[in-house]
């Protein structure tokens, strides 16, 4: 890893810390990395390879091989797997269960481990994940940790899904994000957890520019 330096913003889905990450990154023109869309592409090519969720080794080999890139784009992140743009894709809440359950095995961790460190370049790194403030970059020079009601956080999604025109159920939300916060905070290795210097925002009450110039004010 190189000196330069880096801002990572960990917290539970629908938090609102993929849109606060992309939106510092812009301002302070460093590179941008989301961690989860690395998950999300990898268990969007195991389904598009038949490769069975139990089948470790095989998504170990997966990992280890991905083709994969991220452009940021004024639209937000264009996100191609072996060519192709799967950016909408990966966005459904079936792609994230599923990133969540490859995301559990810990050495399909250990294979994404460098391929997010190399990320890390001049003139810095803005990145959001889970454990971006605890394993990733445990040397960070800015941690955030992002949080926000359960409840709040279904809305955030539901409201998101009706203004593309797809009716969703707020209950089956709240359940669906409830079991993946489980999932992401009881595995073994790297849990969805603050890092220990992190500074802790709690979302439930506030708007988007809010957050953003805590995190920014946090950062300068
Ligand atoms: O952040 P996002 O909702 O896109 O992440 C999808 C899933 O990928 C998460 O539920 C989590 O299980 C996994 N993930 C992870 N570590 C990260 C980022 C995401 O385990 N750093």
């Amino acid at each position: 890893m190189n000196n330069s330096p880096v801002l990572t913003i960990d917290g539970p889905s629908g938090s609102g810390k993929g849109t606060i990450a992309q939106m510092l990154a812009r301002e302070f023109g460093w590179h941008y990395l989301d961690s989860g869309a690395i998950y999300r592409v990898l268990a969007y090519a195991t389904l598009k390879h038949n490769i069975d969720l139990s089948e470790e080794a095989n998504i170990v080999k997966m990992a280890e091989q991905l083709e994969l890139r991220f452009q940021l784009e004024d639209t937000g992140l264009k996100v191609l797997l072996e060519g192709e743009e799967v950016s909408e894709h990966i966005r459904s809440e079936k792609a994230g269960n599923a990133a969540s359950k490859v995301a559990v095995i810990p050495a399909v961790r250990t294979a994404l481990l460098q391929r997010q460190r190399d990320f890390c370049q001049p003139p810095g790194l803005v990145t959001d994940g889970r454990d971006m403030g605890t394993v990733v970059f445990p040397d960070a020079q800015f941690k955030v940790f992002l949080t926000a009601s359960a409840e709040e956080r279904a809305l955030r999604r539901h409201k998101q899904l009706k203004e593309k025109g797809i009716e969703s159920n707020l209950s089956g939300l709240i359940k669906e994000i409830s079991e993946r916060d489980k999932r992401d905070s009881e595995r073994e290795v790297a849990p969805l957890k603050a890092a220990k210097d992190a500074l802790i925002l709690d979302s439930t009450q506030l708007g988007i520019s809010t957050v953003y110039e805590k995190v920014r004010a946090f950062c300068t």
